[in-house]
């Protein structure tokens, strides 16, 4: 029979000072990693949804040499909008984010969000999203569980529980929350699980 355990903060509490550092160390160049925009960093974590790391580089280079700013997101037709998003599929994904910069331009005079509560109100945006632009750009103490996060941490704590389970992700997150630092090491955690996730603690190699 399966598990249910419960993960605890008390678990993941050395996370945070193991992982940074190794992260430090490892982290791949990549473009959105070169500055904490958060119109960058939004549009890097949609493409990511879906898509691979490889296949996302060249179509967000692109994206935003043709649509640099929000603004000009916000006000961009439907035909280029489509053009850019050809290949990566979902495209109701591209629809919400042009949908999302009109709502900042018109409602935020152009100003991101810049708390959970807010980002998570963006079409498009959910838990994953918000957490990770909160934490990425924000330095707040948001973690972003996505299944590959998910992945490591039920690793990490040897649980065998259901990973599919929604009551696993909300006790993953409140658990990973609670061990979450504040400041630069907030952004830093949370590119760093993610960076484990998908290159060392894949899903069919070793935990
Ligand atoms: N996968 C999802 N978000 C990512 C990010 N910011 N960097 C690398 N891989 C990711």
């Amino acid at each position: 029979m399966e598990q249910n355990t419960k993960i605890l903060p008390q678990q993941l509490v050395q996370l945070p000072d193991a992982l940074i550092p190794w992260y430090q160390q490892n982290a791949r160049s990549l473009p959105w990693r070169i500055d904490r925009e958060p119109y960058h960093v939004w549009l890097s974590e949609i493409m990511l949804q879906q898509t691979r790391v490889e296949a996302v580089k060249p179509y967000y280079i692109r994206f935003l040499k043709r649509l640099p700013t929000l603004r000009a997101l916000s006000l961009c037709d439907e035909e280029t909008l489509m053009k850019l998003w050809e290949g990566l599929g979902y495209y109701s994904r591209a629809r919400n984010l042009r949908r999302a910069a009109k709502q900042i331009m018109e409602a935020a005079d152009g100003v991101f969000p810049s708390d959970y509560e807010s980002l998570r109100r963006l079409p498009g945006v959910g838990e994953y999203t918000a957490g990770a632009i909160a934490s990425i750009c924000y330095d707040l103490p948001e973690p972003a569980v996505d299944g590959n996060v998910l992945r490591v941490i039920m690793r990490l704590c040897a649980d065998e529980s259901d990973i599919a389970a929604p009551e696993t992700k909300k006790n993953v997150t409140a658990a990973l929350r609670e061990v979450y630092p504040e400041g630069a090491a907030a952004s830093t955690l949370t590119e760093a699980i993610m960076e484990l996730g998908e290159n060392i603690c894949i899903p069919n190699g070793m935990p």
